[in-house]
């Protein structure tokens, strides 16, 4: 009977499109048992462990935020680096013990690593019951009736259509004011050392009526931010031919079961042209309500267009802060790495996006240390790019070599551990610095700020995040998180702003 408090406390009004239980009985047959999901990698993972919540709920499935407590745990992994499928791997260890305390308990591998490895993982893996791709989300709970009874169950079909626009995701962990919305999935891309091409599968765009939906109806439950979600969100692409079609499929399937949430008014379409494209479809999410953010990753530089500036530029409530990954400042290691960019076009976009945005846009980047035969030199190339633009932010790692992709089909993995490492850490070393000083910039200035709740360190204190994706720390005072507030930035590190609330 505890269970339906739970339940209620994880989504207190949601409003899925597919049907859910109404009646006491059926609350109670919701209760029965119980999903805990925890997720690795990318936001995309994020994104689609919500979408992997809403089909188990409609299956009878609560979820639980205590992996003692379910009845099935998935992880939801990802194969992006070697050191992301061991964290996973280790993870399965714990889970041995659980399931020797529980034996009835199943164990599914979801995402990215779980279609890398496929039926391997069943080999490799005693404890895993479920093997399921990021395409086969759908089929879960037919899976998990399958290892009911005693059969390992797999799915890893990749498909070439799906992208689970119709299914509202529920929020798990959720501050109630900043959501993911994924926009496509997939990728066809093929830099050299990526895995995801291979885990993903083909790249394709979800519908934006839908999309425009999600938003509104986030908005609609005190949502404040969304961020689009795509690998390459600047090839994003819906022509009207397709959209007339299945818009009309999607209005029908949901009309009833979403009556809440109404179709745009506005067409997604381009003046002339029958393509949706990503400027438009920001413009589109931009306009549902001036006090819904719209921020969205990841870009790449050989496709972000002016369009997509501009666009920024227009709307206030677009955030001024674009991820642009570099991943080497060298020419001739950016084409082994097949980004088909090499470094002038890129300080090209980066100097547009000053031109048109202003010094103030925040920009980040991903860089990769140590790729196949960088020297010294080109290292370098990457710490004088980063010179160049002063990026608030990075992320960034040492090359990891991952089976079966272009790079470790063609190249040598030569650069040895040490040499990775430490050209990882002068780079880490310099963006710090970078970091800094580009916080620097903000004191003095008073920054708008969506509150997302009370900051780590204190209860006495709130934070939330800036136009340029800054954490910002001040006194909590009477405000509440979902409040756009006016902070007055007195002091900042490498990581945070704070300051106090100047005017309400
Ligand atoms: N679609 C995004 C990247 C997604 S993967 C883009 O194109 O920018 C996130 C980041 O992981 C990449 O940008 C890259 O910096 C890093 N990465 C991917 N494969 C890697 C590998 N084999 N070794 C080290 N880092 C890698
Ligand atoms: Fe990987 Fe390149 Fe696709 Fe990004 S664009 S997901 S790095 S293949
Ligand atoms: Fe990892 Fe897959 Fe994302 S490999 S980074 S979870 S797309």
């Amino acid at each position: 009977m505890t269970l339906i408090p739970e339940l209620t406390i994880l989504q207190p009004d949601d409003k899925e499109h597919i049907d859910l239980p109404r009646t006491l009985e059926d609350e109670l047959a919701v209760g029965k048992k119980r999903l805990y999901i925890e997720s690795y990698g990318c936001q995309m993972n994020f994104a689609d462990s919500e979408i992997v919540a809403a089909v188990m709920r409609n299956a009878g499935y609560a979820t639980t935020s205590s992996a003692a407590d379910a009845d099935v745990i998935f992880l939801n992994t990802c194969a992006i680096r070697d050191n992301a499928e061991q964290k996973v791997r280790h993870r399965l260890k714990h889970l041995t013990g659980l399931k020797r305390q529980k034996p009835e308990l199943l164990v599914g591998m979801l995402g990215c690593m779980a279609e890398r490895l496929k039926t391997k993982l069943l080999e490799e893996e005693k404890v895993v019951d479920i093997v399921a791709g990021p395409d086969a989300y759908r089929d879960i709970p037919k899976l998990v009736e399958e290892a009911e009874s005693g059969q390992k169950a797999v799915n890893v079909f990749l498909s070439r259509e799906e992208t689970y626009a119709d299914i509202s995701p529920i929020r798990l962990n959720s501050n109630g004011v900043t959501a993911f919305v994924s926009i496509m999935r997939g990728c066809d891309n093929m830099c050299s050392f990526c895995v995801v091409p291979f885990t993903r599968g083909r790249e394709r765009s979800r519908d934006p009526f839908s999309i425009v939906r999600e938003a509104q109806d986030l908005f609609d439950r005190g949502y404040r931010e969304v961020t689009l979600l795509g690998q390459n969100v600047d090839s994003y692409k819906w022509s009207s031919e397709v959209l007339g079609a299945r818009s009309e499929e999607l209005g029908e399937e949901h009309a009833s079961a979403t009556p809440h949430s109404s179709l745009p008014e506005r067409r997604p379409l381009a003046p002339n042209t029958n393509i949706t494209t990503f400027a438009l479809l920001l413009e589109m999410v931009a306009q549902i309500h001036p006090d819904l953010r719209v921020r969205f990753s990841t870009s790449h530089p050989k496709d972000i267009t002016d369009d997509v500036l501009h666009t920024m530029a227009r709307y206030a409530n677009i955030c001024n802060y674009i991820h642009l990954p570099a991943q080497s400042g060298n020419s001739r290691v950016l084409k082994l790495m097949n980004r088909t960019y090499d470094r002038p076009w890129y300080i090209g976009k980066i100097d547009r996006i000053r031109e048109i945005l202003g010094e103030d846009c925040g920009i980040s980047t991903d860089m990769i240390s140590g790729f196949c035969t960088e020297t010294e030199e080109e290292h370098q190339d990457s710490l004088s790019l980063m010179d160049y633009v002063h990026y608030d932010y990075a992320y960034m790692f040492a090359y990891s070599e991952r089976p079966g992709t272009l790079a470790a089909k063609k190249y040598a993995d030569d650069i040895p551990e040490d040499v990775k490492k430490r050209r990882l850490n002068e780079i880490i070393a310099r963006q710090l610095s970078h970091s800094a000083e580009r916080n620097q910039r903000h004191i003095g200035q008073v920054q708008r700020v969506l509150v997302e709740g009370t900051s780590k360190r204190s209860d006495d204190f709130l934070c939330g995040r800036n136009d340029q994706n800054k954490m910002v720390v001040f006194p909590k005072g009477n405000h509440q998180k979902g409040q756009y507030v006016n902070v007055l930035v007195t002091e900042c590190t490498s990581a945070t702003l704070r300051g106090e609330v100047v005017n309400e």
